[in-house]
Parts: structure tokens; C-alpha cells; sequence
């Protein structure tokens, strides 16, 4: 009995001492509870009719649906929620509502795609300038409106934006965005832009093949 007795403490005390490495390696970290109460915040702040965040309920985030955390510091970095295309009902099943200011609680968000969802013919939030890590940021088919906020111009590591078939005022390409100084691709497609883009992004990334410049203006050919 005695024995039997040690030889389950030996255990414990083994199973203690590997899940104590593994801390100690940073493989496990478990959500940040900050973070967590930011995305609840966020999901409330929408209206998800196919369940599309029916996992956002758990302790750990960082298993939830369209949500990765660093496996080094337990922070949320990318937040990929395109809306998913039902072969059905030949719909996005899309998320709908408003985006919730309680996203620039995600600091360390580097990825950021909302793409095909539906924000009802709102404009980008102004605020959205100020997840300053962002190197991917996808806002594509959203149902944004309005003017692009010129703020965006300060999202300086920011590699990688598509912003295409959304209902913006018509207009020229706002000059801010020549302040992505890192942008490798631009998406502007059918997004009611006209005219050239400014010539320092054209030096920088999108006079390339990445840059789809016979549809900047092409709405009206649709
Ligand atoms: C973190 O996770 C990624 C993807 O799962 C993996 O490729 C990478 O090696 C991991 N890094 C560490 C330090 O565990
Ligand atoms: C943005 O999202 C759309 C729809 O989900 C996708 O087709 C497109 O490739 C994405 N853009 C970039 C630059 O990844
Ligand atoms: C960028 O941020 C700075 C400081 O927060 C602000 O003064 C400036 O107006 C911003 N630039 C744009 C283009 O919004
Ligand atoms: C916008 O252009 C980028 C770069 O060419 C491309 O990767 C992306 O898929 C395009 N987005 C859409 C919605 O087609």
C-alpha cells in the first residue's frame, strides 16, 4: 500500500515536472484573459446567424475558431475570419454587425482578415489605425462604405491590404496610402477608386504584377 503510495507521488511528481518544462519552453500558454474578454466584446458586437463562433465560449482562445495565439508569449496574432462560401445556398455565411473597438485590446495582432463578411454599409473604423503591428489586413467583399479613413496611413508595417469590392465614396486613390511604405500588395479592385495611384506606391510595390491595375477603375464595367 505504502509503495503503491510513493509510486503515485513519483508519478505526479514526474507529470509536474514535464508540464513545468514545457512552461518553461514557452509550447504551453494558454490564453491571455484580457484578450479573451476582447474578443467576447467583439463577438458581441455582431450578429453570427450560421454559428460561425460557436467555439468562442471555451477557456482558451486560443483554440477558438480564427484565432492564433504566439506559442511563445500566449498573445493573439492573427484573427482570420472570412466568411465561409456555402455551396448550398451560394451565400457567404457571413458574419454581420459592427466591428467592436474592443479589438485594439490585441496589441500584437499582425493578421487581421474579416474578409466577405457583412458590416451593413458602415465605413472602416478610424480606429483600425491603431493595431499598429498589422502586416496583413484583408477587408475585402465587406460591405464597407464611405471614405477610407486617412489614418490607415499611419499602419506603416502593414505588408499586405485588400480592400477590394467595397462600396467607398467614389473618388481618387487617397494620397495616404503612398505612407505604406512596406506594402508588397494593394488591392484596390472594384472599390469605386479612380485615376493612377500615388507614384511612391507605384515605385514601391504595385506597378508589379501584385498590383491589379486595369481594375482599379473598373467598376463601371461590371
Ligand atoms: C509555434 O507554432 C508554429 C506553428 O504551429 C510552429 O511552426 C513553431 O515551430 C512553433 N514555435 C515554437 C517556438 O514552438
Ligand atoms: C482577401 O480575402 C479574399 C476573400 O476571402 C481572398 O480571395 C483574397 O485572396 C484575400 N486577399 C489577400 C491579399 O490575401
Ligand atoms: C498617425 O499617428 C500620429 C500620432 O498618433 C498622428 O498625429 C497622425 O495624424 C497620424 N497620421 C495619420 C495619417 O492618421
Ligand atoms: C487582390 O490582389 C492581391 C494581389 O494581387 C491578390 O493576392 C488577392 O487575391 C486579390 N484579392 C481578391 C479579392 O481577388
Amino acid at each position: 500500500m505504502a509503495l503503491c503510495f510513493f509510486e503515485h507521488l513519483l508519478v505526479s511528481f514526474l507529470v509536474l515536472v514535464v508540464v513545468c518544462a514545457k512552461v518553461g519552453h514557452g509550447t504551453i500558454v494558454g490564453c491571455v484573459e484580457r484578450e479573451r474578454q476582447a474578443l467576447l466584446r467583439f463577438k458581441h458586437g455582431l450578429v453570427d446567424d450560421y454559428g460561425i463562433l460557436s467555439s468562442w465560449d471555451s477557456r482558451d482562445c486560443c483554440q477558438w475558431r480564427g484565432v492564433q495565439c504566439s506559442n511563445q508569449s500566449g498573445h493573439i496574432i492573427l484573427l482570420h475570419l472570412p466568411a465561409p462560401w456555402s455551396e448550398y445556398t451560394y451565400h457567404y455565411q457571413s458574419l454581420k454587425g459592427e466591428i467592436s473597438p474592443s479589438l485594439l485590446e490585441l496589441e500584437h495582432l499582425t493578421h487581421l482578415d474579416l474578409s466577405c463578411n457583412d458590416f451593413e454599409r458602415r465605413p472602416i473604423p478610424p480606429f483600425l489605425a491603431s493595431l499598429t503591428k498589422i502586416q496583413y489586413l484583408n477587408l475585402s467583399d465587406a460591405n464597407f462604405i464611405g471614405r477610407l479613413p486617412s489614418q490607415l496611413g499611419n499602419l506603416s508595417n502593414l505588408l499586405s491590404l485588400d480592400l477590394s469590392y467595397n462600396y467607398f465614396e467614389w473618388g481618387p486613390i487617397p494620397p495616404f496610402l503612398a505612407s505604406l511604405t512596406k506594402i508588397q500588395h494593394l488591392n484596390l479592385s472594384y472599390a469605386n477608386f479612380i485615376g493612377r495611384l500615388p507614384s511612391q506606391l507605384e515605385n514601391l510595390c504595385c506597378a508589379s504584377e501584385s498590383f491589379d491595375a486595369n481594375n482599379i477603375n473598373s467598376r463601371t464595367q461590371r
